[in-house]
């Protein structure tokens, strides 16, 4: 792999121990990939900082690269960790697993990592049109290739990480313009797509459709910002795909409509929905309802409050999933007194398939987002319902 006069440097640990480390995985990854050279990103994310999912091993390796001096160089953000860094007592976590989680959280501040502990860094930063990136978070991977036009492969955890300490990664798939094209024309007319939930369930077909592929999307007329969210995050944890072409949404899909009559068409019917909802939703009557993953927006919020209007307490254990940046936007705004009011539980920095839930005695989810329902079988063992938030709000008072 061609490398600069800098990188190299970085290779031969002139600018420390870690970063030398760093390159010299990205190389070997990018060598393997087929990568040219390097590219400069702006923004790396790392996921897979969960203590419930990286275990001994992942803190011993995190801790190690802080103990070596890692130093980010380019803005750095991380995903949701296993507990509310917070209010985890009250999430039923033991003190033994705060307290390693706690341990990977001060390794990865001492790197200068900027604690977001969420899947939505595009809250936080707007990623730009052309801008690399190296994300780690499949969901926001494919929402800012989709709908920002940045440029990011899905970097496992360690590669955003590595990505983080020499502001580079390897310039292979889909920082390339050819990895880019619309593989397979959609045509969602039919399909009925009319809420977060049924853009999920799209979102799953294509994950299972399309491979690695990019699909073409159009016949939604109206998409919505939390839409796309859902689309996004299920077709990313049913399949491998890495950005989505949305007619009306995606800024690079006008420059590929010359070319939509050469691909191949897929028409979806309100049925082949149905059947990814029914695929995944299994395990009987809810006993825990979830909203937020992706992480709920502050518009997501207030949609929950204003479906509440009027209403008392939940008869049924009802969690929300937030970022803090968002958590502390929706206190001032007096959303999250008026969300405890009813009885639901606003969690931020963690979510349900990243916290450790296997014995906390629940046995099934409902929630609107397919990417839950997807995980939680395979994660805790937990049954999953795939609803719409109306749904979800009728249940939560039902008898
Ligand atoms: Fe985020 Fe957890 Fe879903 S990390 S995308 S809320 S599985």
């Amino acid at each position: 792999m061609y490398l600069t006069r800098e990188e190299e440097r970085i290779l031969d640990g002139e600018e420390g121990e870690a970063e030398s480390l760093a390159l010299r995985v990205l190389v070997k990854v990018g060598e393997a990939l087929g990568a040219e050279r390097l590219v400069p990103v702006v923004h790396a994310h790392a996921s897979g900082i969960s203590y419930s999912n990286i275990g001994e091993p992942g803190l011993r390796f995190i801790e190690h690269l802080a103990r070596m001096g890692g130093k980010v160089r380019v803005y750095a953000t991380v995903n949701p960790i296993g507990m509310d860094s917070e209010y985890w007592p009250s999430m039923g976590v033991d003190s033994g697993f705060a307290e390693k989680q706690l341990r990977v959280l001060r390794a990865l501040r001492d790197m200068g990592f900027e604690l977001a502990l969420t899947c939505t860094p595009y809250y936080l930063r707007r990623p730009k049109l052309g801008e690399h990136l190296a994300w780690g978070e499949s969901s926001a991977v494919a929402y800012a290739n989709t709908v920002y036009g940045a440029r990011t492969n899905r970097e496992g955890g360690p590669l955003a990480l590595m990505a983080a300490l020499v502001g580079r990664t390897y310039l292979a798939g889909m920082h390339l313009d050819e990895n880019r094209r619309p593989t397979l024309l959609v045509d969602a007319s039919w399909a009925g797509v009319g809420s977060a939930t049924e853009a999920g369930l799209l979102g799953g077909l294509l994950g299972e459709l399309v491979g690695e592929g990019v699909p073409y999307i159009v016949g939604v007329p109206r998409w919505r910002e939390g839409w796309v969210k859902e689309l996004c995050a299920a077709a990313g944890a049913l399949g491998s795909l890495a950005m989505c072409l949305i007619e009306g949404v995606s800024p690079e899909a006008p420059k590929f409509r010359a070319e939509l009559s050469g691909l191949e068409r897929v028409q979806v019917e309100p049925r082949d929905l149905e059947s990814v909802k029914e695929k995944l939703s299994g395990g009987g009557e809810p006993d825990l309802l979830y909203l937020g993953c992706p992480h709920a927006s502050l518009e997501e919020l207030r949609e929950l409050a204003r479906l509440l209007e009027g209403r008392g307490r939940v008869r049924r254990e009802f969690w929300v999933g937030v970022s803090r940046t968002v958590f502390l936007e929706a206190l001032r705004e007096g959303l999250v007194e008026k969300l405890r009011s009813h009885g639901i539980k606003v969690w931020k920095d963690t979510c349900p398939v990243v916290a450790p839930l296997r014995g906390a005695g629940f046995r099934t989810v409902g929630t609107n987002s397919v990417k839950t329902a997807f995980y939680m079988p395979r994660m805790h063992g937990i049954g999953a319902l795939v609803m719409g938030l109306e749904e979800m709000v009728e249940y939560a008072f039902r008898e």
